[in-house]
């Protein structure tokens, strides 16, 4: 049955920024993140050690890590493709990484510039560097339930790489609807078979939201026993090697949602609508998610 508490992973300050065209300075996105543990996220990524020629927007994340005091029982995980970002990632005082894998070959050709099979053996050294540095491994797969360029993904796939993931010590693995053309039975089938590989509760969803089901795959998702959800502030989010792909399930919906199941997350709705409209007031745009409109800044 549902889970009766879940993890809500915020992915705002690194999904919600990496696409977006204007640039937000370093201050800024350290405030968003005080102002999103403020509103009681436990996990909050802060950004990514990819080249700043592919995303320029995540450029001095090793400024927003060092502006942010440790935390007992907070994590600021960062994404690092290879074993250049997790030496910048560590050097930068990292305490948690995420790598990125694919289920879909020519998604990882543009996002990574490398085959799956290639980016299993980059992510190889960076765990056993990880693990031998006290570091946590969060791993995601991508296109899980279709791909920008290739259309329908096998489930077979998704579950492969994220076995692979496993077995190399990521502790999470985080399943990506990178560009949401999942519906809720589907959402449900290929976690499921996921889970039959890797322990239900080593496994995160993160559904983007364009097709408008990313509440509906969730709620699918808890219902086969998930228990941590990935969402972004504001509904911001997008790939820009995923064309088409809009921003993921915001963190106030969902926390609306949960709120309404009696599900505890630990996290303030109130708070996340501040943190969201602090961001976008920045991008000079407004939240794009369904609380923010049905309760208006004053
Ligand atoms: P490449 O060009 O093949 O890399 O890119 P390379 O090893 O050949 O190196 C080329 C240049 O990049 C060199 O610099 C390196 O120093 C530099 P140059 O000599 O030309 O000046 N470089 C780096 N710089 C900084 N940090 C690094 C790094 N590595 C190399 N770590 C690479 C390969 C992976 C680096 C590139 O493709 C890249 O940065 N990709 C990042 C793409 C990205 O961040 N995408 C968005 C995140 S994934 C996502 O959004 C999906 C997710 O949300 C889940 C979902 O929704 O499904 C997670
Ligand atoms: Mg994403």
């Amino acid at each position: 049955g549902i889970p009766s508490q879940v993890r809500i992973v915020e992915v705002g300050p690194r999904d919600g920024l990496q696409n977006e065209a204007t640039p937000v300075s370093v201050a800024a996105r350290v405030a968003f993140v005080e102002a999103l543990v403020a509103a009681g996220l436990t996990t909050v990524e802060a950004g990514s050690f990819v080249s700043p020629k592919w995303v320029p927007q995540m450029a001095g994340t090793d400024q927003v890590l060092a502006a942010l005091p440790a935390r007992p029982g907070v994590w600021f995980p960062v994404l690092a493709p290879n074993m250049q970002g997790f030496l910048a990632a560590q050097a930068a005082g990292a305490q948690e990484i995420a790598v990125f894998g694919a289920a879909s070959e020519t998604f990882s050709k543009r996002n990574t510039n490398c085959t799956i099979a290639e980016s299993l053996e980059r992510f190889r050294p960076v765990c056993e560097a990880a693990a031998a540095a006290g570091i946590r491994v969060r791993g995601y797969v991508s296109c899980v339930l279709g791909c920008p360029y290739e259309g329908e993904v096998p489930v077979s796939k998704v579950v492969e790489v994220a076995g692979a993931l496993a077995a190399m010590g990521c502790y999470e693995i985080s399943l990506g609807d990178t560009i949401g053309v999942g519906t809720p039975l589907k959402s449900r089938a290929m976690l499921e078979a996921v889970a039959g590989v890797v322990p239900m509760e080593r496994l995160a969803v993160h559904f983007h939201d364009t097709y408008g089901q990313a509440l509906a795959n969730i709620l699918a998702c808890l219902e086969a026993g998930v228990s941590v959800i990935d969402a972004a502030a504001g509904g911001l989010g997008g790939c820009p090697y995923a064309a088409g792909a809009s921003g993921n399930v915001a963190t106030e919906d969902l926390v609306y949602m949960l709120d309404g199941m009696g599900v505890t997350s630990g996290v303030s709705l109130d708070g996340v609508l501040a943190a969201a409209r602090l961001i976008t007031a920045e991008l000079g745009s407004e939240p794009r998610s369904r609380l923010s409109k049905a309760r208006p800044a004053i």
